[in-house]
């Protein structure tokens, strides 16, 4: 067996092999290789227990025929029969020692992930805010969790195409414009567009809400919006485009960059083909006027429909994301499309997913997998969503503001010496990077609390945790008068042999496991939980052992775990979206 990239996904092929050759696969052996308790080892098989009860035969006599199959293994593995037919293996001490010299830079993580997801076209629709209004801290998950997810799967060698779905036409573009063309106040769009465009709008409601007059002339304004009146179509443009342009700011501060944004406008003109489709295939049905789709079997969507077209003949969210199911099977070619949107949104997904299944199926093409990939809220310290004292949505803009602002304070109180530059610096990456740590190392499926206390936090599962212990390694190579990208000074080195070393190696080579934990689950925190225990381990490690000893070969592959650490934290920050620090 080579020791590839993924050693469990390798054992797993060698032990079929030799299941073929004690002569049980026919009768259906399925190996199971996963991750071990380190107590119990590094990896472990655990197949053979059901094999055997399927075949009524002893599972510890199986496991022994099995493991008499296995002496290639024996100059990599130190193999063991536990309880009732479990084959533990641990990784000998060269073994590791060869992992880690052959995975030394990004490239062949890289080359080594690249097989998981291969062939794949994944769309992911996120962030996907709606225009003309500021990004509140209710926008910050889907941003947050679909670029970590956006960078797991490139990684692992999908082609992914990430999509800004924005909610740029909707029926508060009336309200708006009615008051666009009365009441805007340009000094004030140049200061900060986005707060003159929510005054607008709010302006623009009270009035239509104090005067039937006023609604009369908002409604009248969408319809001329709807038919495309030139005027109104210039103010809507020149809405979205100032809006785009302003999330932007946000954007850049997440390191997020989208291949295309394509908002529920660019639907307009590819509507008909679902009215028509759903209604050809006999799954759409008129109801009090509006075109609908119930679903018979289900418990909820039998009495209450999917409305694709309202009584009023208009287009709904519904029918936009219908239309958009087509345009990425079509045009963008995609075997998958993830919609990382707030769990409060999982009937409609519900509902559409279903739909798009039946018409599918109708039309006899392949429909792409369609995965819901929801999230909880952001809470505050009294357990309600999070809103500012007085009961205001937070602007992502100030949070993350406030986020670098408290950073320069933990920073300069850390590092006082660094000159004032440089702290700004760095406390804009552990600002922003504490912002989305703290989101991604939950499991996105619960809500959490926010906590400035424990977010922007040297102690604990923070970035600030881990982007010290990044800089800490940098600080070792600077002292040493070595450039770690080099991988300087590992030759000669010899296999691990203190605690200390074998502990931090193994977690090493563990990396792979976390990888296919978070990419496969589509769930981030498996990661961070990975890169918290790896520090630690680092940590224990480097107070345990000293690096520049003289011995040339021990010191060797103690710079070799520095430097394979510092890769893998460095790597794995980065699929999850965050910047990294040579100095903190
Ligand atoms: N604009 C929507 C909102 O703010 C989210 C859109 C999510 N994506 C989708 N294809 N429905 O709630």
């Amino acid at each position: 067996m080579d020791l590839s990239f993924d050693l469990a996904k390798a054992l797993d092929r060698t032990l079929t092999d030799a299941a073929r050759r004690a002569g049980l696969t026919e009768a259906g052996f399925a190996p199971e290789v996963r991750p071990a308790d380190p107590v119990h080892g590094d990896f472990q098989a655990n197949g053979v227990l059901a094999y055997a009860k399927r075949q009524r035969q002893n599972p510890r006599a199986l496991a022994e025929a099995l493991v008499s199959q296995l002496d290639e293994l024996a100059p990599l593995f130190g193999l063991a029969i536990a309880g009732p037919g479990f084959i533990n293996f641990r990784l000998k001490p060269a073994a590791l020692l060869a992992w880690l010299a052959a995975h030394s830079n990004r490239e062949a993580l890289a080359a080594g992930a690249a097989a998981a997801e291969q062939g794949h076209t994944v769309v992911v629709d996120y962030s996907s805010p709606n225009t003309a209004k500021q990004m509140h801290v209710g926008h910050l998950r889907s941003a947050v969790i679909g670029e970590a997810i956006c960078r797991l799967l490139a990684f692992s060698g999908a082609k992914v195409v990430r999509d800004n779905h924005v909610g740029d036409w909707g029926t508060q573009f009336g309200k708006l414009i009615w008051a666009y063309k009365r009441q805007l106040d340009s000094a004030a769009l140049a200061r900060d567009p986005l707060e003159e465009f929510e005054r607008l709008y709010k302006a623009g409601n009270s009035a239509a809400e104090a005067d039937p007059t006023v609604l009369k002339e908002a409604q009248q304004e969408l319809v001329k919006l709807q038919a495309r009146d030139p005027e109104n179509l210039g103010i809507w443009s020149r809405i979205n485009e100032v809006s785009l342009f302003a999330f932007q700011e946000i954007y850049d501060q997440l390191g997020i960059r989208f291949d295309v944004t394509l908002g529920e406008s660019f639907y307009n003109d590819k509507l008909e083909p679902v009215y028509r489709g759903l209604a050809d295939s006999g799954l759409a049905e008129e109801s009090q006027g509006a075109l609908v789709v119930f679903h018979p079997e289900h418990p909820r969507f039998k009495t209450q429909p999917f409305i694709i077209r309202k009584s009023d003949g208009a287009a709904n969210y519904a029918t936009t994301d219908l239309a958009t199911i087509l345009y990425r099977t079509g045009p963008l070619h995609a075997t998958d499309v993830l919609y990382v949107v707030d769990k409060r949104q999982s009937d409609h997904f519900e509902q559409l997913f279903l739909t798009a299944r039946k018409w599918f199926e109708k039309m006899g093409g392949p429909l792409p997998r369609l995965r819901h990939l929801d999230f909880g809220t952001v809470l505050g310290e009294n357990g309600k969503p999070l809103k500012t004292r007085s009961g205001e949505n937070i602007r992502l803009k100030d949070l993350l503001a406030e986020a670098v602002e408290r950073s320069y304070q933990l920073v300069s109180g850390k590092n006082p010496g660094l000159p004032e530059a440089e702290r700004r610096a760095i406390a804009r990456t552990v600002g922003v990077g504490s912002v989305q740590y703290a989101d991604l190392s939950q499991n996105r499926s619960s809500d959490y609390v926010f906590s400035w206390h424990k977010m922007i936090s040297l102690e604990g599962n923070t970035a600030a945790y881990l982007l010290y212990a990044v800089a800490r390694i940098h600080s070792i190579f600077r002292k040493l008068d070595l450039r770690p990208g080099e991988a300087p000074g590992e030759t000669g080195a010899t296999a691990f042999e203190t605690p200390a070393e074998l502990a931090l190696a193994r977690k090493l080579v563990r990396f792979p496991d976390a990888l296919a934990a978070a990419t496969g689950t589509l769930r981030p925190h498996f990661l961070c939980t990975y890169l918290y225990e790896l520090a630690g381990d680092f940590s224990t490690f480097y107070n345990a052992d000293k690096v520049a000893v003289d011995e040339p070969a021990v010191r060797a592959r103690r710079l070799l775990l520095c430097n394979r650490t510092l890769l893998l934290l460095e790597t794995g920050l980065q699929l999850l979206g965050l910047r990294i620090l040579t100095k903190m």
